[in-house]
Order: C-alpha cells, then structure tokens, then sequence
C-alpha cells in the first residue's frame, strides 16, 4: 500500500514549485486572463500557490494567503476565464508527467506515484512543452 504522502509522491516541493513557475508562465502569457495579474506581486503568489498546494497535499507547510472567496471576490472572474486558467494548471501538471489520477482530486490517494522523475533518468522530469 502506498504509504507516502501525495506531496512526497509529486515529487515534495522542487517538482510542486517546477509546476507553479510552469503554470504562472503558461497564465502571463494567455491575454485572455494575464490582464487580472497586472498589480499582482507575482513571487509573492508563486510562494502562495507552492504553499497551498504543500498543504493540501500533506507536505511541511502551511498556507498563509487569504482565504480563495475574498481573494477572487469582485475580480469579475468569467467563467471561460477560469476554465482558461485552469487548462493552463492541467498543462503544466502534464507537461511535469502528472498522472491523470493526481490531477482529479476525487481520485488522488488510489493512484499509484508520479513520474516526477523519469524512471528512465535522474533528473527531474519537469519539461516545457
Ligand atoms: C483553481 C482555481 C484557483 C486557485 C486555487 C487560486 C489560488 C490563488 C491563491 C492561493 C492566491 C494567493 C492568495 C493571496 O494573495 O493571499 C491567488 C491570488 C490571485 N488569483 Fe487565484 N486562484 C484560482 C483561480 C483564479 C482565476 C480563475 C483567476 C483569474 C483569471 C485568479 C486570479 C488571481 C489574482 C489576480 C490573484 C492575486 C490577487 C492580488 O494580487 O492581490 N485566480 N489565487
């Protein structure tokens, strides 16, 4: 039985902060939701995003940012805005070789581990597309 936690599974945090630096990339270059991080401290919400994700994934951090309803509050967020952003999250979790099964919360803890590493290699198998 898998016994790790899905953080240490992901590959702990350098494979999580691969996939946020990924995913933030993939956002500032979409004009159709970059224009909502205009003021944005940008390292800032990577910390954030690395932190929330550790937590919730039962890795040593805790999250510190504001609760997700009054950070988006009156953002005027669309609907095909948010699908925007989080196509660019399922991207970068398949480009880091992800399993399907970690992507849908629903169904992370039966899944077997993730190729964060190649099994093929040592070095991280984090790659842009
Ligand atoms: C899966 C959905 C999402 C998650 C988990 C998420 C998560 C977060 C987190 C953790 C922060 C940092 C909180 C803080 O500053 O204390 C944040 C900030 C932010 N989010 Fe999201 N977010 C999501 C969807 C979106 C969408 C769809 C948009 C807009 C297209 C968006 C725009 C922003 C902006 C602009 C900030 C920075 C606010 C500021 O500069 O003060 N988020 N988000």
């Amino acid at each position: 039985m898998e016994q790790r936690s899905l953080f240490e599974r992901l590959g702990g945090s350098e494979a999580i902060s691969a996939v946020v630096d990924d995913f933030v990339a993939r956002c500032a270059a979409d004009s159709r939701i970059n224009g909502k991080f205009a003021r944005t401290d940008i390292p800032r919400l990577k910390k954030m995003l690395v932190d929330q994700v550790t937590a919730a994934t039962g890795g040593p951090a805790n999250y510190t940012g504001r609760d997700m309803k009054t950070v988006h509050a009156g953002m005027g967020v669309t609907g095909a805005q948010f699908d925007a952003l989080a196509s660019h999250l399922v991207a970068a979790l398949e480009a880091a070789q992800v399993k399907a099964g970690h992507v849908n919360p629903q169904t992370q803890e039966t899944n077997q581990t993730t190729a964060s590493r190649s099994p093929r290699s040592n070095r991280p198998a984090v790659t842009q597309r």
